[in-house]
């Protein structure tokens, strides 16, 4: 397998969606880590919902739907200045420590972002981050107004890059993203952040199972959906011993954008 190009998934997987904690547990004190929770999973959920409906509204209308589900359900009061505080975190999220060595690492392929998350959101979030200087492409699936897993979603790597499925590599830490990966045809990465021994032990641990727990449970193993990885690595940093076992393609025919 030559690569030419290295795609990433963003929230979860190069960005730590659990970050939002701090400043969820800020606004609501003592309700910060189920509110986090509840929120990522509702978040998702109607990704799926509102692809499957055909009705699909950007990430960051769903990211703000998600987030007033979650209040509203646990009755949590608040003012639009909280909730638009809680909710500019998503443009400011804390990249996983190991993400920018890995990308270095993983050079001269190229290296992009597929990612649910709207163009705006995106592009701040990489801008604030400081990404945009290791990224050729930040594509959001808005321009196909479908989310991922959809294949419509995945489609837009090789139209963006210029590569075949075959030459790319497919990397994210969410497991139902792993299997739409896996399906429409790309090598895929998993970054396994949660083993399944962490997560028994977390379970049996514990009287009162937490609601980071919870969400272990439901988003961090990998699913029954028949499409298994290529590759199970614990973190970001063990990808370029991956990409060492493919020379990167000759990319010379490739723009690169400045
Ligand atoms: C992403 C998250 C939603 O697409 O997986 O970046």
């Amino acid at each position: 397998m030559s690569l030419k190009a290295i795609v990433f998934d963003a929230y979860g997987t190069l960005y730590d969606i659990q970050s939002v904690a701090d400043i969820t547990e800020d606004a609501f004190p003592g309700y910060g880590e189920i509110v986090t929770q509840i929120w990522r999973i509702k978040q998702l959920e109607y990704t799926w919902l509102r692809s499957l409906m055909r009705r699909y509204q950007d990430f960051a209308a769903v990211t703000r739907d998600s987030l007033a589900y979650t209040l509203r359900v646990l009755g949590l009061a608040y003012d639009s200045e909280t909730f638009e505080r809680v909710i500019e975190k998503y443009l400011h999220l804390d990249l996983y420590p190991d993400a920018v060595a890995a990308l270095e690492a993983l050079r001269p392929r190229k290296l992009a972002i597929l990612s649910n998350g709207s163009p705006d959101m995106l592009n701040a979030l990489v801008r604030n981050s400081g990404l945009d200087r290791l990224l050729d492409a930040t594509i959001s699936v808005d321009a196909k107004q479908i989310f991922k897993p959809s294949p419509q979603a995945y489609e837009l790597i090789g139209e963006v890059l210029g590569t075949e499925p075959s030459e790319v590599l497919f990397v994210s830490s969410n497991p139902w993203d792993v299997a739409g990966a896996k399906a429409f045809g790309l090598n895929v990465a998993w970054i396994e952040r949660v083993t399944p021994e962490a997560m028994a032990l977390a379970c049996v641990e514990n009287e009162l199972v937490a609601p980071l727990t919870m969400f272990k449970a439901i988003r961090t193993q990998m699913d029954e959906l028949g499409f298994a990885p290529d590759h199970r690595v614990r973190a970001l940093s063990e990808l370029p011993r991956i990409a060492q076992e493919s020379p990167p393609a000759d990319n010379s025919g490739m723009s690169r954008p400045e």
